[in-house]
């Protein structure tokens, strides 16, 4: 069995995590950190029955992720704590799941060195569903015969959502960039603002959407919409235990969810 950890284990993600672990034939839950309900009982945060472990103050991450010879860490919390623990997880020799998105490129480089410098595994994907990495696959191809057209992205969240544009609306501009040669990002347009070649990239706030993505490809006389659409968090949760119990057999190194998917 895996010993499996999880940081924001109190959050929307990480209780359901939690709850997804112990139903896991792979992996064990391990511990639970978060700075809420330090002590309080991981399996009572995740609304299922008492697990015994209870919630851990992150200060603590290094002595109990010893203590409970954790192999692999799940982190979905924010990015400013991610940059902070990741380096922690790693240099204790955890192996890392990393689902926080709103990662500055600065922050990215952090995490990206202490995961190769301490030669642990990690994965780290701005979103876990299959759905989404297939849906990156079309818009890449569909990118290469399209693009002069003029290419939008228009995402939906929950209003509890931190950062915006989302991680998977960022990721899908990358991925059209690089499928055409390079493109400039415009995040939403306001007073006058022309349309030049670049890619629009648009975020939605509102109630308890789960999330939404669409690339428009519009030409004169026809578009193309391609959406995905999430209808729960579970298709994240489970992505990510995959990508845990994954991980532990790979070679030291940084994966995307399209290794894991073998896409
Ligand atoms: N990659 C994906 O597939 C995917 C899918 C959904 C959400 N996300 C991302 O996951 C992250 C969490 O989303 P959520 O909806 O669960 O948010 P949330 O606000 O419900 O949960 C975040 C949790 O992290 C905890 N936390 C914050 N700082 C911490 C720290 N320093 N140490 C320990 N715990 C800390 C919070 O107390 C909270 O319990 C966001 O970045 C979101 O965009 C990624």
């Amino acid at each position: 069995m895996i010993n499996a950890a999880v940081i924001g284990a109190c959050g929307r993600m990480g209780a359901l995590i939690v709850e997804t672990i112990t139903t896991s034939p792979d992996l064990q839950l391990s511990a639970a950190f978060d700075l809420t309900n330090v002590g309080k009982d991981a399996g009572e945060m995740a609304r299922i029955a008492p697990l015994g472990i209870e919630v851990s103050d992150v200060k603590d991450l290094e002595r109990v992720l010893k203590k409970t010879d954790t192999d692999v860490l799940i982190d979905f919390t924010v990015a400013g704590a991610t940059v902070v623990n990741a380096p922690v997880v790693a240099g204790c020799g955890v192996n890392l799941i990393i689902g926080t998105t709103g990662l500055s490129p600065e922050q990215r480089a952090v995490i990206d060195g202490a995961i190769l410098e301490n030669g642990v595994k990690a994965v780290i994907s701005p979103n876990y569903s299959v759905g989404v990495n297939v849906f990156f696959k079309i818009i890449r191809e569909a990118a290469k015969y399209l693009s002069d057209y003029d290419i939008e992205i228009i995402e939906a969240h929950h209003n509890q959502k931190k950062d915006a544009p989302s991680g998977t609306a960022l990721r899908a501009a990358d991925v059209i960039s690089e499928a055409v040669g390079g493109k400039e990002y415009v995040y939403g347009r306001e007073g006058i603002a022309p349309r030049e070649k670049e890619i629009g990239i648009h975020a939605v706030r509102g109630g308890d959407i789960t999330g939404d993505h669409t690339v428009l490809f519009a030409g004169n006389s026809e578009r193309i919409e391609i959406k995905h659409t999430a209808h729960s968090r579970e298709i994240f949760v489970k992505g990510a235990v995959r990508a845990a119990a994954w991980v532990c057999a790979q070679e030291p190194g940084i994966y995307s969810m399209d290794d894991v998917l073998g896409l």
